[in-house]
């Protein structure tokens, strides 16, 4: 995963810039109902690749790695705001070229080598184009955030096609989760008196959460070496029984 950012090689970005655009799908889709069905098509396709990743390595591990998946497509008026806000034009045809969040995954894992294991996984699979990584777990955000951003190209079959389409899917742990969503509504709150100071503490709370998601994953691994050791224990005195 490390590379992963240096891995968006010349050959995926030329794939990228030449993407024709289906124009007989733009016509069809007039209206923004339309492409918004696409798109949620393209989150299903995400949502069972995760879910059998999930369900496979919960019966090879007994364990899940992921807690719950969430997902949306992003409402006719947030498009337009964005793309308004972006200045780019307000047409469906724009909202496909210039938007690449119009669908989004969120993955709740529980430790953060989950997140990373996951995401290799899921990137592992030949139909999955890796358009761009942003990595705020290695890199947070100076406000504290962390998650790791993906933006994948899905194909979504259709009777009479293949679309390919862009989803943003976004993973991080529940701490960071928890996190994020209190930050977002504060954020909100911008510009209201007392408000600055926490957003401060927001920050530093983000630092005392990404310490104790380490910790946690190192008691996690702790408990496995202790159980190993007393199943080895428990083997060798059977065996020495035996003789
Ligand atoms: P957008 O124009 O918002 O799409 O920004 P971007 O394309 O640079 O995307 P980025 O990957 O930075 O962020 C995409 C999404 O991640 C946002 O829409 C939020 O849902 C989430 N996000 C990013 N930064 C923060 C943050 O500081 N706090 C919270 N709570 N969420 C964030
Ligand atoms: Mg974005």
């Amino acid at each position: 995963m490390q590379d992963l950012e240096k891995d968006l090689t010349e050959e995926i970005r030329s794939q990228m810039r030449s993407i024709t655009i289906p124009r007989e799908f733009l016509l069809e889709a007039e209206n923004i109902e339309g492409l918004l069905l696409y798109y949620s098509y393209a989150i299903k396709e995400v949502r069972a690749k995760l879910e059998i990743l999930n369900d496979e390595l919960a019966f090879k591990t007994k364990r899940n790695p992921i807690e719950s998946i969430e997902s949306r497509v992003k409402k006719p008026a947030s498009i337009i705001e964005k793309l308004k806000r972006k200045k780019y034009p307000v047409t469906v045809e724009s909202a496909f070229m210039n938007l690449r969040d119009i669908a989004g995954v969120r993955v709740i894992c529980s430790f953060i080598e989950d997140i990373y294991d996951i995401a290799d996984m899921f990137l592992k699979q030949d139909d999955i184009t890796l358009v761009e990584c942003k990595d705020y777990i290695k890199k947070p955000k100076d406000n504290g955030y962390r998650s790791l951003h993906l933006i994948v190209m899905v194909p979504v079959y259709l009777s009479d096609r293949t679309l390919k389409l862009n989803v943003e899917v976004q993973i991080r742990t529940m701490a960071m989760d928890f996190w994020a969503a209190l930050e977002h509504q504060a954020n909100y709150k911008k510009g209201i008196e007392g408000i600055d100071e926490l957003i401060v503490e927001l920050t530093e709370c983000a630092n005392i959460i990404n310490q104790t998601d380490m910790r946690m994953q190192d008691i996690y691994h702790r408990i496995k070496n202790v159980e190993q050791t007393n199943r080895m224990e428990m083997q060798n005195s059977v065996r020495r029984i035996a003789q």
